[in-house]
């Protein structure tokens, strides 16, 4: 192949909270960051001639890195918000999400959303789950937690009585084996996932739109979603 030269590449530094099973986590096996995400932005990167240099960091910190320019993009199950919208720029959606409540198996206290009020949830911070927990109850019966794993822990422990956190990630994590937590309720708000980039990096967000496109189109979107959630 002769039209493959050894150009340098554009560096992409793309920036997860990668404790967020099967969005980005690391695989146990190898110690490598895998997940939909991780999968997608490789994929993204692939297409439009980046280099992709992916970094974790507290789910928290994301935005604020993404202002002070650390980092090129977010790709962390981040739901596009209004409230984020004014400070960063959203791709297309690539995910439809939503929030569920957890509780222990055994807990027949509470069946939905409503019931959340005086109980104590867990949550990880700086997330939607965690701003509808503090609508739910009030914020002295809210932990916060920097991984969405640890929030499930403090469930498990039975130290809180639920979590709030996005459908896919609860499903996940009780489809792994942790059988003595269930989802009850409804699945609250449609939340649609996005590709955060700073706001004056208009030529970085065209170019991941435009690669998310066209994996769409030509199918690999299809498979990496197949593979992480089996439709
Ligand atoms: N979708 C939720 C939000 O945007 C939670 C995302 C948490 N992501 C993560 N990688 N921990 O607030």
């Amino acid at each position: 192949e002769t039209g493959k030269q050894d150009v340098a590449k554009t560096k992409l530094v793309v920036g997860a909270d990668a404790t967020f099973a099967p969005f980005e986590f690391t695989d146990p096996a190898t110690g490598k960051y895998t997940g939909f995400d991780v999968e997608l932005i490789q994929a993204i990167c692939e297409e439009a001639g980046y280099e992709l240099d992916f970094r974790s960091m507290g789910f928290d910190g994301l935005i604020a890195a993404l202002q002070t320019n650390q980092i090129d993009a977010v790709i962390s199950g981040m739901t596009i918000t209004e409230d984020r919208k004014k400070i960063v720029n959203f791709s297309e959606p690539y995910y439809k999400s939503g929030l569920v409540v957890a509780v222990q198996e055994k807990n027949n206290q509470i069946k939905n959303f409503d019931e959340l009020q005086g109980k104590k949830i867990a949550v990880q911070s700086g997330t939607t789950g965690a701003l509808h927990a503090e609508k739910a109850t009030s914020k002295d019966k809210i932990t916060y937690f920097t991984s969405s794993d640890q929030a499930m822990l403090e469930l498990k422990n039975g130290a809180v009585d639920a979590v709030v956190m996005d459908y896919p990630v609860t499903a996940y994590f009780i489809q792994q084996g942790n059988k003595d937590v269930k989802m009850v309720g409804e699945i609250l708000s449609a939340e649609e996932y996005g590709i955060a980039v700073p706001k004056e990096k208009t030529e970085t967000l065209e170019k991941i739109n435009t690669a998310l496109k066209t994996l769409k189109e030509n199918g690999k979107y299809g498979e990496i979603y197949k593979k992480w959630f089996g439709e």
